[in-house]
């Protein structure tokens, strides 16, 4: 697949470098690193566009540093990044430009994608959704009766629900209180059930939000919703009701929205990149176009940041080359994010899919089988709701977890004095981790001696601090784009394509054979395997 097959990753000289650098790493502890370096902790610190980053909780040296970098270069990541950024089919198994970056460059730059200035198509969809929100916040935009709109339900899946599910809870204190907000994307019928059952259907607009306009889960949740709008306001309502965010006008027309209600977008924006595009049409409802161009600007200004600074002042590629630190040379299987900030909470759900959808892969470009492990499993939730869970496993148990904190000096809530002890408990676990606590420190604290053994923590447990001022639209976007950018990263080490996602195909091809075998009234005949045949009649049988 790939036009230039490259050097195989572990052959690279760079590559055995590492591994050498790694075997004595594994036996010195964070206490050693910090007790040689006084300055450690301010030295190994990056700030970019306003998002401090303190990595000096790693277990790395200079020179581990260093190597990672010259692993960057010896795998041309800044070609990468020149290519995607110019537009180039990167996403060679789909033949697609990848060009997220292009849905925040400021109007009147120039971007060309087969000989169209796609900068000035975003534009034009963005005065679009500008136009209507502005007219739904302000009341211009009514419903069939006549009554205002105050509930958006945004109707989606994947990259069209989590980035506008994750995006509104994060900007919530900047959002229109007076409208609702909900996002439905399971095609559990409880989902759509529980999200409208307290909704006045006179007030309210489904914004059906797929890529594809195909996906089974978004469509039937879709369907449902029309007929529950259309039972009770009838069919001539669905215009005023119904917008839909897409790239399949067809599709749009055939489900029976006006394409006059439409926003498109396009075949170079993944799924799982595509908040930033009109998919993120409920988020610009609820902050306002204003609030909405501020988060471009952030994600643009981070967007420039990974094109343009050198590979050791580059925060998401540092971020980047720290985890395939971990998970190459020191067996990390997965990767904690841990946001010290309710508004959050969805953050870690939105990464997963960025980051697992994108590089769980394990065949290169050229279509090789890896013998490397790639993506991390990432997971997490805010703090400190996860130091009364599972925090216990990252301290004391048998495995290493990398662990990203994210916090803010600055609360959007009044209440200050919460605040000051969310973050303490942030900077302490981050210090805990590291740090730990020696057998000898806690004898001295009178501990019998057989429990000596579980009082202790090892500490040496890797962590980055990433601290901003506060949350707002354009520090979201920030971080975003950095997560998006480790994510490039990571792949262009690793030779893997982080832009397709066959790997989900198979089960929603099996499933459309087994919907109708649950369904039958006659027995059906089952050619299954065995474990799956008795799943469906158990199924036929209790339902
Ligand atoms: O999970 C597979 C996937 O294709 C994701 O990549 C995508 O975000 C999601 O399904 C939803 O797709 P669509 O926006 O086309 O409905």
């Amino acid at each position: 697949m790939a036009e230039d097959p490259r050097t195989w990753l572990t052959d690279l000289p760079v590559w055995r470098a590492l591994q050498a650098q790694a075997a004595p790493l594994r036996d010195v502890h964070l206490r050693e690193l910090f007790a040689q370096d006084p300055t450690r902790g301010e030295r190994l610190t990056l700030e970019a566009e306003g998002l401090y980053c303190d990595y000096s909780k790693n277990r790395v040296t200079d020179e581990t540093l260093r190597l990672l970098v010259q692993l960057a270069e010896a795998v041309r990541l800044p070609d990468r990044i020149v290519a995607m950024f110019r537009g180039d089919k990167i996403n060679a198994t789909e033949g697609r430009a990848v060009l997220h970056v292009a849905l925040r460059a400021p109007r009147g730059s120039r971007l060309q994608v087969d000989g169209r200035d796609v900068v000035a198509d975003v534009h034009a969809v963005l005065d679009r959704m500008s136009d209507f929100a502005e007219r739904v916040r302000g009341g211009a935009w009514l419903g069939a009766t006549g009554k205002r709109i105050r509930a958006i339900v945004n109707i989606g899946i994947g990259g069209s629900d989590l980035g506008p599910a994750m995006a509104y809870e994060a900007l919530r204190a900047y959002s229109d209180r007076a409208l609702t907000f909900r996002f439905v994307s399971n095609v559990d019928g409880a989902d759509l059930t529980e999200a409208v059952r307290d909704l006045d259907p006179a007030e309210t607009l489904f914004i059906v939000s797929s890529k594809t306009f195909t996906t089974v889960e978004t469509m039937t949740n879709a369907r449902t919703a029309r007929a529950w709008l259309v039972q009770h306001l009838g069919e001539a309502a669905v215009a005023r009701h119904f917008v839909a965010v897409s790239t399949n006008a067809v599709a749009v027309q055939a489900f029976g929205i006006d394409t006059q209600n439409m926003f498109g977008f396009w075949d170079w924006v993944g799924g799982r990149y595509s908040m930033s595009s009109a998919i993120g049409l409920s988020t610009m409802i609820a902050i306002g176009p204003a609030g909405y161009r501020e988060l471009l600007s952030g994600l643009h200004a981070m967007d420039e940041h990974f094109r343009t600074a050198p590979l050791d002042q580059n925060l998401p590629a540092l971020l980047g080359l720290l985890t395939v630190w971990y998970t190459s040379f020191f067996e990390a299987e997965t990767n904690a994010i841990l946001p010290y900030s309710q508004y959050l909470k969805r953050f870690p759900a939105y990464l997963q899919q960025l980051t697992m959808e994108s590089n769980g892969k394990s065949v290169t470009l050229a279509g090789r089988r890896v013998d490397y492990p790639t993506s991390p499993i990432y997971w997490g939730e805010p703090g400190t709701n996860g130091q009364h869970s599972f925090y216990q496993l990252i301290h004391q148990g048998t495995r290493l977890i990398p662990c990203d904190f994210i916090g803010f000096a600055q609360p959007l809530d009044p209440l200050t004095d919460h605040h000051a002890v969310l973050l303490a408990n942030m900077l302490a676990q981050a210090e805990a981790l590291a740090f730990g606590k020696t057998a000898a420190a806690v004898a001295a604290e009178g501990v019998r001696p057989e429990l000596g053994p579980h009082r202790v923590f090892e500490g040496n447990r890797p962590s980055n601090t990433i601290l901003a001022e506060r949350l707002t639209p354009a520090i979201l976007g920030k971080l975003i784009a950095l997560y998006e950018h480790s994510v490039f990263t990571q792949a262009a080490i690793w030779d893997i394509n982080a832009f397709d996602q066959w790997g989900v195909e198979l089960g929603k091809v099996l499933s459309q054979r087994i919907a109708p075998e649950l369904t039958a009234v006659a027995e059906p005949d089952l050619a299954h395997d065995s474990s799956t045949n008795a799943l469906i009649r158990r199924v036929r049988e209790l339902g």
